[in-house]
């Protein structure tokens, strides 16, 4: 396919669907809860909001002007600012995302099990729980657990990258025509259940709890990593793919416009999503140990099993939203890198999809199996859940601000913020000045920078404990060390870190330097 056949959106607001679509995912509702929840609601609130204005618009305006300038994929849009060394950032940020979302279509998987659950099994007393050694365990954690250690999750995950790849098959076009659907079914289901939060007695506590700012909590540096890399995978920035959906615009588009309009539907979607979930927490008294999926999983669902007006309808509204809120999120990952294979091998579509879809179902079952075939393993340290948090660890709280710090650099100062500022002025209500060169040049990679150092410094034990006298009022995520050492798994979790460098350095290089096919150049839209 030549450049001039790419597929465009048919319109605007097919656009800002699908990047809205690629934003509003799990992040909005697992992740914001958990991460909202153990810093504490209100601490968390201050923090986020300064990612979102100082770090989070201006790249999302940065990844959609540079795709819509150059009008190809990601690592061909660095590589063209900054020859092979940008190309190499670009496919960098492809295989760090594609680790995310291997994971993040296992998660999908597991809710696909809640979904059908959640039609009734779920809400029984208990799970029989066929594959599961431990004592019987009350649902809805029993039935979590059930579906995590049974064979029947293969399939599930089968299931989700076909529909990943389904949504793709015509690229832009099918896209946009699911998420039409998608995106209004996601605030209507949301909008469902925040009505019902709010409506039952002390529910309105719950809100509150994100809004009571506790200024000692903020000092702690963990509070602050969490808000900015929660804004990057929210907003999906530096996964390689809003610039990929922008690349796909007609040439006369208003990218700053519409950058502002995804990232502030993406968090409000993200905060009044914190009402519904925290409603309930504080109507049924239920205090999770915020380990990041207990609380969707189980947790909240003990809540809509109580719940007036019948726990299969929220139940089936709650999974069901994160199942769509899911998918229209991953499938942004297929198109970015399809988009990069064709761009650059000018390879058949279906070839690629075909592709992705099997390394893809493999690539799932790495965090899917080690609980299936260990079930043991599902009720004390989790290995499943905790390998998927040990690599969520380096590609959610390393990897995303490595690539925005590159995406930075490459565009501040290699390319030059003035050359990108020209082009998204053309055609924009929101006139952008030397400010936001100052932004992209200085501001976000030297915040970006000390994050990422003074982060692996307190990892390292240099600077001691990493929040000093600060406690979280309910602490930790799910990584339990000790869980891991007992389980005789422990070499698993030590090798994480190598593998993890490994597959995005060797795969972004293998990528970087395999030769392109010979095209039809349609060049950067300066003109
Ligand atoms: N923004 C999404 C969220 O909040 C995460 C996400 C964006 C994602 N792009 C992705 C996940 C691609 C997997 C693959 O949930």
């Amino acid at each position: 396919m030549s450049a001039s056949e790419r597929t465009q959106w048919k319109s605007r607001l097919g656009f800002v669907l699908a990047a809205s679509g690629s934003a509003i995912g799990l992040g909005n509702i697992v992740f914001f809860g958990a991460n909202a929840y153990k810093f504490g609601g209100g601490a968390f609130y201050v923090p986020y909001l300064v990612a979102l204005f100082v770090v989070g618009i201006p790249m999302m305006i940065l990844e959609f002007g540079i795709g819509h300038r150059s009008r190809v994929a990601f690592p061909q849009t660095l590589g063209r600012m900054a020859g092979r060394a940008g190309e190499f950032v670009g496919w960098w940020a492809l295989f760090n995302a594609v680790i995310i979302t291997m994971y993040y279509v296992t998660i999908l998987g597991w809710v696909v099990g809640m979904l059908i659950g959640a039609l009734g099994p779920l809400w029984e007393p208990a799970s029989p729980m066929p594959n599961y050694a431990m004592e019987t365990l009350p649902n809805p954690q029993g039935y979590f657990f059930d579906t995590l250690s049974s064979w029947t999750v293969v399939g599930f995950v089968a299931l989700v990258w076909l529909a990943n790849v389904g949504i793709c098959i015509n690229g832009a076009r099918s896209i946009e025509s699911t998420v039409k659907f998608f995106v209004p079914a996601m605030w209507i289901m949301m909008l469902a259940l925040i009505v019902r939060g709010l409506t039952l007695d002390g529910g309105f506590d719950g809100v509150m709890y994100l809004f009571n700012p506790d200024f000692s909590a903020m000092s702690g540096l963990d509070v602050w990593r969490g808000a900015f890399s929660q804004i990057f995978f929210s907003l999906s920035l530096g996964f390689g793919v809003l610039s990929v959906y922008a690349s796909y615009l007609p040439k006369k588009s208003d990218t700053t416009s519409m950058g502002l309009q995804t990232a502030l539907m993406n968090c409000s979607f993200e905060y009044i999503a914190g009402f519904a979930i925290f409603s309930m927490l504080f109507a049924f008294a239920i205090v999770p140990k915020a380990s990041t999926l207990a609380m969707s999983f189980f947790v909240l669902p003990q809540g809509i099993a109580q719940l007036p007006g019948g726990a299969v309808t929220f139940g089936v509204l709650f999974f069901g939203l994160l199942l769509v809120a899911g998918l229209s999120s991953s499938v942004s990952l297929v198109e970015g890198l399809a988009a990069a294979a064709i761009d650059k091998f000018r390879v058949k579509r279906g070839i690629v999809l075909a592709l992705l879809f099997s390394v893809g179902v493999l690539g799932s079952m790495v965090f899917a199996l080690p609980i299936v075939i260990d079930s043991s393993l599902a009720g004390n340290g989790t290995l499943g859940l905790t390998l998927l948090d040990l690599f969520d660890h380096k590609a959610f709280g390393y990897g995303l601000l490595l690539v925005g710090l590159a995406e930075c650099i490459v565009v501040g100062w290699i390319f030059g913020a003035q050359r990108l500022i020209d082009h998204v002025n053309r055609h924009t209500k929101f006139t952008l000045g030397t400010g936001y060169a100052h932004l992209i040049k200085f501001i976000i990679p030297l915040t970006i920078t000390a994050l990422l150092v003074l982060g692996f410094l307190h990892e390292c034990g240099t600077l001691g404990d990493p929040d000093g006298d600060v406690s979280y009022p309910y602490g930790q995520g799910l990584v339990d060390p000790e869980a891991i050492g007992s389980t005789g798994w422990s070499w698993v979790a030590d090798a994480v870190p190598i593998v993890w460098i490994a597959f995005t350095i060797l795969g972004a290089l293998v990528m970087t330097w395999l030769p392109a096919a010979r095209r039809d150049d349609p060049g950067d839209d300066d003109a």
